[in-house]
């Protein structure tokens, strides 16, 4: 039964768009395609990785988060043509359980209907457009399906990721405040 819900949510959130002609599929991870993930996220480059690791990338460890859907929402970006993925986000329904003492200094309190966001593009797609179109139609579907009103981010932003830092001015996305770790990171908000 867990799963057939599931499935319908997959049906129902899906987006299909045109970039450098080539048409893109939007939508959420499907369990049978957790090979083509862990192939993805495994074949980022070192940079993207040093960037964005909010998990194992393991078959095993994504499996788990699929499974944990009253926590996790996992969503993919496929070419139709080759069925690759190209691009993968990972939402934690709520805030982070290590990112708690970190988010209140900022004087907020975690609500129902807060998420955490970690996207990711392949490299040989980066700089093309899709990681704008995968948040817009993300923010539509967190809204829309989700009911939810805000986004945090996965561990915040290093400050130098000018591309990332970049994207999420361009929604809407505020600063809060400053941290370090491994360098300086940026935790930003965004209130849909
Ligand atoms: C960050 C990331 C998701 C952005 O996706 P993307 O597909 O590369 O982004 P887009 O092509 O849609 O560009 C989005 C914005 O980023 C900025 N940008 C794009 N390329 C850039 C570059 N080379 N230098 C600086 N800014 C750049 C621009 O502001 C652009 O918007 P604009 O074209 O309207 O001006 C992607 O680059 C990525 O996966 N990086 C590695 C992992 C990562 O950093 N994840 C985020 C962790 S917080």
């Amino acid at each position: 039964m867990h799963n057939y819900f599931q499935y319908l949510e997959t049906l129902f959130s899906m987006e299909i768009i045109e970039i450098e002609n080539r048409s893109i599929q939007f939508g959420s991870f499907e369990i049978t395609d957790v090979d083509k993930l862990s192939y993805y996220l495994n074949n980022l480059s070192n940079e993207s990785k040093g960037r964005f690791g909010p998990h194992a990338f393991t078959c095993e460890a994504i499996s788990e988060l699929y499974k944990d859907a009253n926590n996790y929402k996992l969503f993919t970006a496929k070419t139709i043509d080759e069925d690759d993925v190209i691009a993968y986000t990972i939402i934690k329904l709520g805030w982070l359980h290590f990112e708690i003492p970190r988010l209140s200094s900022y004087g907020l309190k975690e609500e129902p209907f807060d998420c955490t966001l970690a996207p990711s593009v392949a490299d040989a797609w980066q700089g093309c457009g899709i990681g704008t179109r995968f948040l817009s139609y993300l923010i539509k579907t967190l809204k829309t399906e989700y009911q939810l009103k805000r986004i945090f981010l996965w561990g915040g932003v290093q400050s130098d990721n000018t591309k990332a830092v970049n994207l999420y001015k361009k929604f809407g996305f505020a600063p809060l405040g400053y941290f370090e770790y491994h360098g300086w990171n940026v935790d930003m908000l965004l209130n849909l």
